[in-house]
């Protein structure tokens, strides 16, 4: 699976989808562009997620504030006092880590002894294996099993009172190695804040200190009243927006799993007090819907439920994809309570209510909060979409080729227009089809190099449709269409293209 995520990493620079940050200059941190295919992808993300969000939701209305916003929202939120990572250094290698991570890779070092077990049984007795039973009573896997279970009590408890001071404990008590130097040297635990700052203007008493929002929703909650009141919206409602957030995360790895400035695309939805809990659940459906509408494996989504809940939710459950190095957080659903917009009335001074005629009174509104990752989301396409395969070659021989089988609404190429030959106006008939489509999607134009080197280009960057126009086309106005996940072609008309690609590449 490792090797599978290397192979993903190198094809996302062979192929021009993602760049490392200032690659010239060896790189920075945690930081990555997107090339000339990643940047379409990635639009037809937001574009797949704005469109079933804000156009199908009549309820639903977009937004896009500033990244910089008045210092004191961060005060308010919470993120200035409470934003951080329990951050833990080893004293040999001078390497630092946050502590929760230490503790949550040893718990899965537990689940991996357990599954190992399993796996050994399971070899043993064949198709006469009962694995519910080995797991309830096999005293090897219960031994694994409870001392995983004493560490994560003592894990959460320690998370929700905030002690430092036990989640060294943990790492110290379970003998946890750094890996660089392999010793179990540790310092204590510190709070390390997120958010990054910088200055703004010159006044007389100095510059303003402010801060590169760690999350797009505060942009939403401070324009609560000036949507609400401009467009007369009723509760419920919801009010969504897609935006840059920057975060100094500590343990920045896994290419663009954690990235110190990505994507978010977030909604916030206003509800009654009371109503809370049930539009969480019905929202928490609606979510996991548009992720397995994608169709990438229903069995590659799953929920996870929080074990320490953020300072301001009362419900919080994440939808996980199957990444190559395991299940990992690509949208957070979180239960929001009034505390945003009540902090906001706080520390604003002004008030921030919601008259509700119906109920013949004036409240603060409790909020559901949707929130993906754009470049997490990225990441889940591109590896569910990664596929190797041996296919049948020039005469009855076997070839392999590499092909991203990308949802047809998201692949940055819709259609790519091939002359079977650089001559006897096959090209100029294939400009022309490029020419009359490119208005409706992206195509693509490719004479270099034979048919089979282009089809496995297309392949590589998860073109859904490739056409070739040879000298029957010419006369008949058809042409071959070839199907990227099937191989298989078909002679259409190329009038009919427009239909026949249209339907499949629309939301
Ligand atoms: N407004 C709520 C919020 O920001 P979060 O769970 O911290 O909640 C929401 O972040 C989503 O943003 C995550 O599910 C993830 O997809 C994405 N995200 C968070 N930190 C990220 C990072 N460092 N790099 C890439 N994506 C990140």
């Amino acid at each position: 699976q490792e090797d599978v995520f290397k192979k993903l990493v190198a094809h996302c620079k062979e192929y021009g989808f993602v760049f490392q940050s200032s690659e010239i200059y060896d790189g920075l941190g945690a930081v990555y562009d997107y090339g000339q295919y990643g940047v379409e992808l990635k639009n037809n993300i937001k574009k797949y997620w704005w469109d079933s969000m804000v156009l199908l939701h009549e309820n639903v209305v977009g937004i896009d504030s500033a990244i910089f916003m008045h210092p004191t929202v961060w005060k308010a939120s919470g993120h200035v006092d409470a934003f951080n990572d329990p951050l833990i250094d080893n004293k040999d290698s001078k390497k630092r880590y946050r502590a929760d991570v230490l503790i949550e890779e040893l718990l899965a070092k537990y689940d991996a002894k357990i599954d190992k077990e399993v796996e050994k049984a399971a070899k043993r007795f064949g198709d006469s294996f009962d694995e519910k039973m080995f797991r309830e009573t096999n005293p090897r896997v219960l031994e694994h099993a409870q001392k995983r279970e004493e560490i994560h009590q003592r894990f959460v408890k320690a998370l929700n009172e905030n002690d430092l001071n036990e989640l060294r404990q943990i790492i110290i008590d379970n003998e946890v190695v750094c890996p660089i130097s392999g010793t179990k040297n540790w310092t204590e635990v510190r709070q390390f804040n997120l958010m990054f700052s910088t200055e703004m203007g010159s006044t007389a008493d100095g510059a303003m200190k402010i801060y590169l929002r760690p999350e797009t929703a505060q942009g939403i909650f401070v324009n609560f009243l000036n949507v609400q009141k401009t467009g007369r919206m009723k509760i419920p409602f919801g009010i969504a927006q897609i935006g840059k957030a920057f975060r100094n995360e500590i343990v920045a790895r896994q290419f663009i799993f954690r990235m110190r400035e990505f994507e978010q695309m977030e909604m916030q939805f206003f509800v009654a007090p009371g109503e809370e809990l049930a539009w969480f659940e019905k929202w928490k459906e609606v979510r996991m819907k548009w992720h397995k509408s994608l169709g990438m494996g229903d069995h590659k989504y799953r929920y996870h439920d929080h074990d320490k809940l953020a300072h301001y939710a009362n419900a919080a459950t994440d939808i996980e994809f199957e990444m190559p190095f395991g299940f990992k957080e690509v949208e957070g659903i979180h239960s929001r309570t009034d505390f945003d917009l009540s902090q906001h009335q706080q520390y604003s001074g002004k008030k921030i209510t919601y008259f509700d005629s119906e109920r013949n009174e004036s409240y603060v509104p409790y909020v559901i909060e949707t929130s993906i990752g754009v470049d997490r989301m990225f990441l889940s396409i591109m590896a569910g979409s990664y596929c190797e395969e041996e296919v049948p070659g020039k005469d009855g021989s076997v070839e392999s080729r590499v092909v991203l089988k990308l949802p047809p609404v998201l692949a940055p190429v819709k259609l790519a227009v091939l002359p079977l030959v650089k001559k006897d106006g096959l090209p100029e008939l294939a400009r022309k089809i490029v020419d009359d489509l490119k208005f409706h999607f992206n195509c693509q134009y490719d004479e270099k190099d034979s048919i089979g080197k282009r089809y496995r280009r297309q392949d590589a960057i998860g073109t859904p449709f490739c056409v070739t126009i040879d000298h029957d086309s010419l006369e008949d106005q058809k042409v071959t269409i070839r199907y990227r996940d099937t191989m298989e072609q078909e002679r259409v008309s190329i009038s009919a293209l427009k239909d026949i690609i249209g339907e499949k590449v629309s939301m």
